[in-house]
């Protein structure tokens, strides 16, 4: 049986480590197991019959363009669409050639990680920042330091000449950001800009969640007050969260030379994104869609979380802090100090409960008092049940905290285990995968 031993793999592949998020979702497919893990959006949001008359009338009025290749910018009234769109959110002088069609902003960590880190470069990161980004990073080896949040999100008074000096970018989440659901005040984005602009230090706004708020008041992007404050800013957004994410498409926004670049990397990477994909999302919100669509669905998610705010409001104890995000798809926890979420993980996962540890979400530095709860695709019975659930197995760990967390080993492999991965056989494997 061939092993990963087998094959003369690059250092840079055998650097690779497993996503936690991926490990935990292998587990929780049991239909047995409340999943709060997954950060997936709510597919009752998914515009299926609009996508499909979109896919129907490309194809009949334009199918040889949408099934040619195309330029790697991406399809050009697509991107005059997102131009128009950036200047209606006060970014007026932003062009079609600062905008370029990606494979999905995951796509987008790649490309900038290709362009802007050389080993040991510095990049600036939040603590804690969107796990997906760090392992596109990391696959660059840059140095990350870590910058302090707080329940404001990101403290640009805390960045220091030190920190700027050198850094290739910083990459910030503003809104309900992956993992905390915090979001960053007007004051803040305001300072981060002044500061970056003086430092010379590009900015990565990384933006999915922005339309999906439903509590509080809009907020300027980083990208428009950047460009005020003649900061330059990267800015990233996804029509995963609007949409549906299995269409694969985001996009980038920044300056023209930086956009070149990326087109050469992304040539190099996939040629283009998938030209019928682009075109039926043109023809999906090209006349004002969005704006009908995503008041039902923040009307969703608003519901949603207030349900998990609700019952952790009546089953978690008074020593547990948690953040009350005003849109997007996450709670974070604080747990008492000597609590360590991740063996928490083990025993909840025995009653049948899942989330993520926010460890895995610190570039270094993790609080292990922490964790990740996603509300949105879990029914109301089901999150009353699984927050009453983790609510008692705090308290328990709570009422005695000199008592050792539980042995990893001593979990029952049939409990954790429901994936096939052959590469993970035991339950403290796949903890230590996380
Ligand atoms: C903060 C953040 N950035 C980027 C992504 C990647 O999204 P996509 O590639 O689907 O656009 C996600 C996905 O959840 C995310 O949470």
């Amino acid at each position: 049986m061939p092993s990963s031993s087998t094959y003369r793999f690059s250092q840079r592949a055998k650097n690779i480590t497993s996503s936690t998020i991926r490990e935990i979702l292998k587990v929780t497919e049991r239909p047995e197991i409340i999943s709060f893990a997954g950060g997936l959006p709510a597919p009752v949001g998914f515009p299926i019959a609009d996508v499909k008359q979109a896919i129907d009338r490309v194809l009949t009025e334009r199918g040889h363009t949408a099934l040619q290749y195309g330029p790697t910018e991406g399809y050009t009234p697509l991107r005059e669409w997102l131009a128009q769109d950036m200047q209606q959110r006060g970014a007026t002088d932003v062009s079609v050639d600062e905008v370029l069609i990606v494979s999905g902003s995951q796509q987008a960590l790649d490309l900038l990680g290709k362009l802007f880190i050389d080993p040991g470069s510095k990049v600036l990161v939040e603590a804690p920042s969107y796990l997906g980004a760090l392992q596109s990073f990391s696959l660059f080896e840059p140095e990350y330091v870590t910058v302090a949040t707080d329940e404001g999100g990101l403290i640009p008074e805390e960045l220091t000449a030190e920190q700027l000096n050198d850094a290739r970018f910083i990459y910030a989440l503003p809104n309900f950001q992956n993992p905390t659901g915090r979001t960053m005040g007007l004051e803040r984005r305001q300072a981060l800009v002044e500061r970056c602009a003086q430092a010379g230090v590009p900015i990565i706004e990384d933006d999915p969640y922005g339309d999906l708020r439903y509590a509080g008041k809009a907020l300027p992007g980083l990208l428009a007050l950047g460009r005020k404050a003649g900061a330059t800013v990267i800015r990233l957004g996804s029509f995963s969260k609007v949409l549906a994410p299995g269409l694969r498409l985001g996009y980038i926004v920044a300056p023209a030379p930086i956009i070149s670049k990326l087109v050469q990397i992304k040539q190099a990477t996939d040629l283009h994104s998938s030209t019928l994909t682009q075109m039926a999302v043109y023809e999906t919100i090209k006349n004002g869609f969005l704006a009908q669509h995503l008041p039902a669905v923040r009307d969703i998610y608003r519901e949603q979380c207030g349900y998990m705010l609700d019952a952790m409001q009546s089953h978690f104890p008074s020593s547990t802090s948690w953040t009350r995000p005003e849109g997007g798809m996450f709670i974070w926890v604080t747990l008492p100090q000597h609590i360590d979420a991740q063996e928490l993980l083990a025993r909840a996962i025995e009653r049948h409960v899942a989330f993520v540890p926010g460890a895995p979400f610190y570039a270094d530095a993790a609080q292990h008092n922490t964790l990740r709860l996603s509300f949105v695709t879990v029914p109301e019975a089901r999150i009353r049940e699984g927050i009453a659930i983790l609510g008692r197995l705090i308290e328990e760990s709570h009422a005695s905290p000199d008592t050792p967390g539980i042995e990893l080993d001593a979990v029952e492999p049939a409990t954790m285990l429901s994936g096939t991965d052959p590469t993970i056989s035991t339950p403290a494997s796949r903890l230590q995968a996380l």
